[in-house]
């Protein structure tokens, strides 16, 4: 969307926001339970508690209601008792808008290395340019809103995969990561917030505008009980666990009831199932009430009365409110504790933050006028390694790695660099023009971008490696008008490799599947005069390749998706074999956009928009799977440039209940880790989750625990091919029972660097909630009663080892 950043947009968005009338009333109301600090959390609780006890309901209201200030959002703070104000920043991908950070790679991305310490990294290192800018909240992770249930969904490169398990296991580590910085993490966007069309009722000249301004109702996701939880609910479980300090509301409406004011989603699946004891905020233009919102269990209004006023001016009555006896004082008290409880337990009460540099905010979405630099040496080294470890080898006849070619061709924009500058186009509220040649793709645009400091483009990155091989490099990088310069370039090159991109953003879902910038045209021409072309693409997720797949004359195909400013570096040590790639794919790709489960954008022109989750827990591989539909690549997939086998699968009864799931994960001792017991070998153990659920279990025996390892699973992986490898083994389970998902994906381990002709044990551990369904009669999970399958391999479709268990 081009947001209206001038002042006629403020004017008219405030118009809509104080016309915009009440949602529908849930069918039940739900009281917000009163957070007591649950099991982590005890000492900041008290510590709080009689903090907030000593404040007046207007210094409580100061820590609840954002105010204007200098960034993205604030909080006023409390002076009188040494209580600092918060700023508050975006996004998953890096601090924005400031300058002076790095542009990480996008969460899908890191996603596609499974490989939990480089999730884990990219969040701690992340979490420290956020604490090193002044910023009290990091507006980070993405944590299965969007999931990622509409292939088109514009926002899914922010997150993770649309498999709940895998998504979980991100979300848990990024909040650890980002927590162990010392900044508190938000866990975003609660819940089922799948699309984008008409995600708010502001229509200003949004894509999917149809109606007047504040008519419109959000798109309403209308999700059933037992797909809540076992889908859409399942990640934000694992955020909990981890400790997340905050919770952000989405834009969307369920079940007719919007997500900031929904008291079914907040206090009851939040606050009482998960047991959530931190404060749920709202997204920019969530919050359409003062009442509702507050009474439903939101705790903290953003923008509130900030962000020049562009969302309203909410909660900046909210003393007169409890003051006339619309609201209690003891939901305000709350709220207020549940904000301040996080920001003690990380010590940003005693330790203040390094100052935040005012920027001012010319636009709303950038800071162009300030500048610090806070990045560290290894974070570009970090960058680089997860460009090159999630880059996914789809395709390979023998074109890479790349044999010392002497020649070498490059083809395509998307190998070069922005003809308007690296950061022109990706920051919300900005557009290049529709001609304008926008170079290399490394993040998606929308409020997850980032903006770079630097971008190394593929061209550069090949053409430092060509200077150092004595090779020849030539690139051809418009989009129209190479005809005659390809048929005279390419048949004398050794190797065309061609650069192709798909671009995907905040506020629109994507148009289709198609490549962008005529792509698919060019891959042809360079097809039709070489014998070798290597495809490298920069996507979001599926893209239409079956013109040009199957073509005897296509070598090789690398998704190497949102990798961020290094994504040169990335590929060139891909491309030239210095990093064998281990990257799988976190989606299913189709053939043909029909193949997935239909109508998951939903753009019926109505005034009350409503979108019917009816494909329920079969999202992704499972519809796949039930439907018996071959996709190209199925989930899970991806090549090396070695082989691996697969053997002795191994079921066994832990000796302890605590599990290593989360293992190899080096904590900094820092505030958050001090309250993790780590195991004697320095993993965090699964049962030293920083905070439990509630969630109801139907087999509770009195000590036992839905998240107690019950199985511990092992399988051999041996490279039975040249060359040095790592390979992500993946562990589905077929649960017994009517209804069920052929498999669902329930473990992964990346076994790293194994030597050719060397094995490596792949170990796994499955949870009792691993084995479990949730049962919506009882309202309780249960493990069912039946065989259960447990396959070990390669991908959802290549699993050659498995085994039964029977619940007893
Ligand atoms: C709050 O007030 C009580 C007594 O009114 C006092 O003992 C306590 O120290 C105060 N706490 C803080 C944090 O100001
Ligand atoms: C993660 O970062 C630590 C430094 O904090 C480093 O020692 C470790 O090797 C990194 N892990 C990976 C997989 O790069
Ligand atoms: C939506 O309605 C369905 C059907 O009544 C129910 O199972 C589900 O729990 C509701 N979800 C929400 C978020 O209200
Ligand atoms: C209470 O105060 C609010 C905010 O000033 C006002 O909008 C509302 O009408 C008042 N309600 C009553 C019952 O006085
Ligand atoms: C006030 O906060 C600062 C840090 O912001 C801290 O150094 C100081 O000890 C605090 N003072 C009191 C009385 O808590
Ligand atoms: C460049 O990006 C803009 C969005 O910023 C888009 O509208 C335009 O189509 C892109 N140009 C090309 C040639 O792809
Ligand atoms: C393929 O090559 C032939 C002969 O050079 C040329 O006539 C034709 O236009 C080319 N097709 C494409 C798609 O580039
Ligand atoms: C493959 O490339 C050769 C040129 O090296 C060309 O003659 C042939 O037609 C191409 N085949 C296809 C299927 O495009
Ligand atoms: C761990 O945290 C301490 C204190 O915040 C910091 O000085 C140190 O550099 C951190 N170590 C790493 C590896 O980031």
């Amino acid at each position: 969307m081009k947001v209206g950043t001038g002042l006629a947009g403020f004017v008219k968005l405030a118009v809509v926001l104080s016309t915009y009338g009440a949602a529908p009333a849930s069918a039940e109301s739900w009281t917000t339970p009163i957070a007591t600090g649950g099991k982590s959390w005890k000492d900041a609780f008290a510590k709080a508690s009689s903090l907030v006890n000593n404040m007046t309901l207007a210094e409580k209201v100061n820590v609840m209601a954002g105010i204007p200030g200098s960034c993205v959002g604030n909080i006023g703070g409390v002076p009188r008792l040494n209580i600092s104000g918060f700023c508050l920043e975006d996004g998953p991908a890096g601090v924005r808008p400031l300058h002076g950070v790095s542009q990480f790679p996008a969460g899908l991305t890191t996603a596609a290395t499974w490989d939990r310490e480089l999730i884990y990294n990219r969040s701690y290192f992340m979490g420290k340019e956020y604490y090193d800018q002044g910023v009290h909240i990091a507006l980070a992770p993405v944590t299965g809103g969007p999931l990622g249930r509409a292939p088109l969904g514009g926002r899914n490169w922010e997150g993770w995969s649309p498999d709940p398990y895998a998504t979980g296991v991100a979300s848990y580590l990024s909040v650890l990561g980002i927590q162990d910085a010392g900044v508190m993490a938000t866990a975003k966007h609660f819940i089922g917030y799948e699309q984008e069309t008409f995600r708010n009722p502001y229509n200003l000249d949004e894509a999917y505008s149809v109606f007047p301004a504040g008519v419109q109702a959000p798109i309403s996701s209308n999700i059933d009980d037992k797909t809540m939880h076992e889908v859409y609910l399942w990640p934000f479980a694992e955020a909990v666990r981890a400790g997340v300090a905050h919770v952000m509301c989405s834009y969307n409406n369920l079940n007719g009831t919007q997500a900031c004011e929904n008291s079914f989603t907040l206090s009851h699946l939040l606050k009482t199932e998960l047991n959530f004891q931190g404060s749920v905020i709202s997204d920019w233009g969530g919050q359409h009430n003062d009442v509702d919102t507050l009474m439903a269990g939101l705790d903290m209004a953003m923008p509130g009365s900030g962000f020049g006023g562009l969302f309203g001016q909410f909660w900046s009555d909210l003393v007169q409110l409890v003051e006339n006896g619309t609201v209690p004082e003891d939901r305000v008290t709350d709220a207020a504790l549940r904000i301040l409880t996080p920001y003690i337990w990380l010590g940003q009460d005693e330790t203040p933050l390094p100052e935040h540099v005012f920027n001012a905010l010319p636009t709303l979405w950038d800071a162009p006028d300030v500048y610090r630099d806070v990045r560290q040496d290894y974070t570009a080294e970090l960058i680089r390694k997860i460009g090159a470890e999630s880059a996914t080898l789809l395709k390979n006849t023998g074109g890479l790695p790349l044999q010392n070619p002497q020649r070498i061709a490059v083809l395509g924009n998307d190998a070069t660099d922005n003809a308007l500058g690296q950061n022109a186009c990706g920051g919300a509220g900005t557009a290049c023009p529709l001609e304008n040649l926008n170079g290399t793709l490394t993040l998606g645009g929308g409020s997850g971008y980032a903006y770079a400091p630097y971008v190394v483009t593929p061209l550069d990155a090949l053409k430092q490696r060509a200077i150092h091989t004595g090779a020849e490099i030539s690139s051809i990088t418009v989009i129209e008008g190479y005809d005659a310069a390809v048929q005279s370039l390419v048949p004398t090159s050794d190797v065309t490799v061609v650069f192709v991109s798909g671009w995907s953003t905040e506020f629109e879902d994507r148009p289709g599947i198609t490549l962008d910038n005529n792509a698919d045209a060019l891959v042809a021409a360079a097809v039709n005069s070489s014998s070798n072309v290597v495809v490298v693409m920069h996507i979001p997720g599926v893209v239409d390749i079956e013109k040009w797949a199957d073509n005897e004359n296509v070598t090789a195909i690398v998704a190497a998706w949102y990798p961020g400013q290094e994504t040169g570096n990335a590929i060139a040590d891909v491309l030239y074999g210095a990093v064998n790639p281990s990257g799988k794919l976190p989606f299913t790709w189709a053939k043909s956009l029909d193949d997935y489960y239909p109508n998951t954008i939903v753009s019926d022109p109505v005034l009350e928009p409503q979108s019917d989750f009816t494909d329920g827990v079969f999202i992704d591989y499972r519809w796949f799977d039930a439907q018996n539909i071959t996709p190209r690549y199925e989930f899970g997939f991806g090549l090396s440039y070695t082989t691996f086998e697969y053997s002795g699968l191994i079921l066994s009864e832990p000796q302890t209940s605590s599990s290593t799931l989360f293992r190899s994960i080096s904590l900094n001792s820092s505030a958050v880790s001090a309250s993790l017991k780590l195991s004697s070998a320095g993993f965090i153990s699964d049962s030293d989750s920083l905070q439990d659920t509630a969630e109801p279990f139907a087999d509770f025996d009195g000590s036992n625990s839905l998240y107690d390892v019950v199985l511990e699973v092992t399988a051999t992986v041996s490279n039975t091919g040249e060359s040095s490898g790592s390979e992500v083994a993946q562990l589905y389970v077929s649960i017994p029972g009517d209804g069920q998902p052929v498999r669902v994906l329930r473990g992964f381990d990346k076994a790293k660097d194994i030597a050719p002709g060397a094995s490596s044990i792949a170990s796994f551990e499955l949870r009792r909630k691993d084995l479990s369904v949730w049962n919506p009669v009882k309202q309780a999970w249960e493990i069912p009663k039946g065989q259960f399958i447990i396959s070990v391999g390669a991908s959802s479709r290549d699993l050659p080892l498995s085994e039964t268990w029977s619940r007893s």
